[in-house]
């Protein structure tokens, strides 16, 4: 099947057909997620939050990059992947970025990768096109930078930001950026600045008039009970729904009800009466087993057959 491409995209942004964005990290999910139709999979550094417990997105590396985006690119066939570029990973410069978003490229198969920052990563954008490589870019509230932004806030509220936002996204374009996410602006700023790009913005926590929409996924399920941001709507309370089929399961094994006779495997009679003789009892050290065995086995290969053919007719012990 033919992949989601970013010209693809542009054609939806240009008919003004809505995109939807949503992340994933893992094989399972990425499957559903594609099955469902979602163009575009985000393998978001809210790994580092959602997946791997840390506060923020700063400790992820290139490599955990990587782990995750092969496994997202495995689960999925009509996704377009992004990969997200890690803190550290190119705000060194753009020689840095080049080498990394190579790698992000080449070890996992995805069709483009996505770094946070306007002005300031411009040049870096241009360099990665240049080289072949699709960038998303990402403005707004950057969450590699919380540090030096005071924390998950709202950005472009007064004029001087809103002018600086709208830069920036401008700046990505003229960069070469094939889309745009605006993260935690102003429906108004969001609005602005979809009309002035050519390019499709993808928004979270910016309101219903960028080109699309991107979610986290564990936040949309329900599945990260951490804190729930205001942008995020659950469509289902997973996280409920997994603790409870867990106790279910834990209550089961300790009522005995777990396993049963069905979700069990058996022992051919004749192998089963074969061990009992070489162990009668549970202090029995085998040292008979061998003159058992060599009685049963007197007509060749009985032994192995009477094990293989219970192995076929019931599967896996
Ligand atoms: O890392 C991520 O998941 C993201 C989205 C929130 C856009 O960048």
């Amino acid at each position: 099947m033919k992949r989601v491409s970013v010209t693809a995209l542009q054609r939806m942004r240009d008919r003004d057909q809505r995109i939807t964005m949503l992340t994933a990290y893992d094989y399972p999910t990425a499957k559903l997620a594609d099955q469902a139709g979602i163009p575009i999979l985000l393998v978001g550094d809210t790994l580092g939050m959602v997946v791997l417990g840390y506060d923020s997105t700063l400790p992820v590396t290139v490599d955990e990059m990587i782990h995750h985006g092969k496994a997202v690119v495995r689960a999925s066939e009509r996704a377009h992947v992004v990969v997200d570029m890690p803190f550290g990973s190119y705000q060194t410069g753009w020689q840095d970025a080049l080498r990394n978003a190579a790698r992000i490229m080449k070890e996992t198969g995805c069709g483009s990768v996505k770094l946070e920052g306007g002005v300031r990563v411009a040049e870096t954008v241009h360099k990665l096109v240049e080289a072949g490589i699709p960038v998303m870019g990402h403005v707004g509230l950057t969450p590699q930078s919380v540090n030096t932004v005071g924390g998950w806030k709202v950005q472009g509220k007064t004029p001087r930001e809103a002018v600086s936002v709208i830069g920036d996204a401008k700046a990505l374009e003229d960069a070469g950026a094939y889309s745009v996410v605006l993260e935690t602006v102003p429906t108004a700023l969001s609005h602005m600045i979809t009309q002035r790009l050519r390019v499709p913005t993808i928004g979270i926590g910016a309101g219903p008039f960028c080109s699309g929409q991107v979610q986290v996924l564990h936040d949309m399920l329900g599945l990260y009970q951490d804190f729930k941001p205001k942008h995020a709507r659950r469509f289902i309370e997973g996280g409920d729904l997994i603790r409870n089929a867990i106790t279910e399961y834990r209550e089961q094994v300790e009522a005995g009800e777990f396993p049963t006779a069905a979700e069990s495997n058996y022992m051919d009679e004749r192998a089963l009466a074969l061990i009992e003789r070489m162990t009668a009892s549970p202090s029995d050290d085998l040292s008979d087993a061998a003159e058992v065995l060599a009685e049963w086995d007197a007509d060749g290969d009985i032994i192995e057959r009477v094990v293989s053919d219970s192995d076929s007719t019931e599967g896996a012990s």
